[in-house]
């Protein structure tokens, strides 16, 4: 059954939320526990599609991984089989994460090339010259990846070309019971990379330098199990001040951290939000009419991150004035746009450059979500229209916000899943 999102927008926000756990933190830290054959426990893990495709995958190669709430107990013991069935792998492309601990686990992988997405194509070449660069022999055939290490794992110098989450996920995963040192430069920053460090270094790991752009691993023999509290979702925090910025709202997130929204928080000052942050606590709020933020280019972190590129857009729709995007990461992620004009913005694409010139109202209407992103932005703008919005492609939505709409209704929103 499809379901959808009905909206009745124009309405004020108010109260204090908690931010769920971080899918990207989630996804790897999930591949990571094949690292070791002890039960791990995951605290603050946020019940999203894309955490249940993970576990179905784990469960496809013999583990057993449970959900409590919000906690999941993983134990990957049992664990007998090296292969992703291509319906798991179609299902979500970030299971290209699984490549490295695989290989680490089993000295041998089988999968199905990730392919394309929504937001265009997904390659893994850094994934791939990396971990042939230490000694994994892969062939590519058929669109199956086929990898075997003939006789070990080599510890690698590598600088990446450009820093990549998922390669240098990868490469830390593999590298980390490899036996010598491995260094990455231009290595990715986000946080999440630091969060699976901090996860690996909790079950025995050696790995320093992560969250900067030079991670060092030193292999060790074996990993035993640990309990993990995951970091707050960043983007679902930007998703969530954008809907408090276009409805002139003033709203407290619980559990942010605060350096972690170091490029975002900026934006929504510059659009005349009061942001006050104490401890774990974030409170914003937004005026009647808000600026245009001038300019926002998305880069690897600490830059504004791409996830937020299309929340952050739909709140610069009513805003006063012109906001140039550049999107520079993914190559098409502008899906969003058609149909934030549909909504009565006025936004114009020129290549990875978008110009949104802001008006006074945006008016309900139905409107078609072909992404995650791009779904969050479509509820963030139904949210300020003036009527009712109808999103479809909620599915999109749910692979990334753990029960959005009860969320939004909590803070006083009039959103329904019909
Ligand atoms: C991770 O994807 C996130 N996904 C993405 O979040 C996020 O947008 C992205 O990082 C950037 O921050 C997860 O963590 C599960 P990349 P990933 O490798 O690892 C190119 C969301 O909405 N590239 O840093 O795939 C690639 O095409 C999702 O939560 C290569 O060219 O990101 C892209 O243009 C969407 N070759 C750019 O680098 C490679 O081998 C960034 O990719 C790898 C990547």
């Amino acid at each position: 059954m499809v379901s959808k999102l009905l909206i009745n927008g124009g309405r004020k926000l108010g109260g204090e939320v908690k931010v769920q756990g971080s899918k990207n933190s989630t996804l790897p830290i999930l591949a990571a526990t094949l690292l070791t054959e002890d039960e791990c426990v995951l605290y603050n893990c946020p019940k999203l599609s894309d955490v249940d495709a993970t576990i179905r995958i784990l469960r496809y190669l013999g583990c057993r991984a449970n959900r409590v709430d919000s906690t999941l107990i993983v134990n990957t013991q049992d664990m007998k089989r090296s292969d992703i069935p291509h319906d798991l792998m179609r299902e979500m492309r970030s299971s290209i994460i699984f490549l490295g601990v695989l290989i680490a686990r089993c000295g041998r992988a089988k999968m199905s090339l990730p392919g394309g997405c929504e937001l265009g194509p997904r390659p893994i070449d850094l994934h791939l010259s990396a971990l042939r660069q230490m000694g994994i022999e892969i062939s590519e055939e058929h669109g199956e990846l086929e990898c075997v290490v003939n006789d070990s794992i080599k510890p690698l110098k590598i600088a990446l070309s450009f820093p990549s989450v998922g390669a240098t996920e990868n490469i830390m995963l593999t590298a980390v019971k490899c036996k010598g040192t491995t260094i990455i430069t231009n290595a990715a920053k986000e946080p999440e990379i630091e969060d699976l460090a901090d996860f690996l270094n909790c079950c025995g790991a050696k790995i320093s330098g992560a969250g900067d752009s030079t991670i060092v691993i030193e292999g060790v023999d074996k990993l035993h199990g640990c309990a993990h509290s995951i970091i707050p979702d960043r983007i679902v925090a930007a998703t969530l001040m954008s809907a408090a910025a276009c409805t002139s709202s003033k709203i407290t997130l619980d559990g942010v951290i605060q350096s972690h929204l170091s490029a975002i928080t900026p934006i929504f000052e510059e659009a005349g939000c009061e942001i006050s942050c104490k401890d774990s606590k974030l409170t914003i709020d937004a005026p009647y009419r808000l600026r245009s933020p001038k300019l926002i280019r998305t880069m690897p972190y600490p830059g504004f991150p791409t996830d937020a590129q299309a929340p952050v857009m739909a709140m610069s729709c009513k805003s006063h004035g012109l906001t140039v995007f550049v999107e520079n990461i993914f190559e098409s992620r502008y899906k969003h746009i058609d149909e934030l004009n549909r909504l009565g913005a006025n936004i114009k694409v020129e290549g990875k450059v978008a110009l949104v010139d802001g008006v006074r109202h945006l008016s309900g209407a139905n409107v078609r979500a072909l992404d995650l992103r791009g779904a969050a932005s479509l509820v963030v703008a139904g949210l300020c229209a003036q009527g009712n919005t109808q999103v479809s492609g909620v599915k999109y939505l749910e692979r990334g916000y753990d029960e959005f709409e009860a969320v939004l209704s909590n803070l006083g929103a009039d959103i329904k899943k019909i």
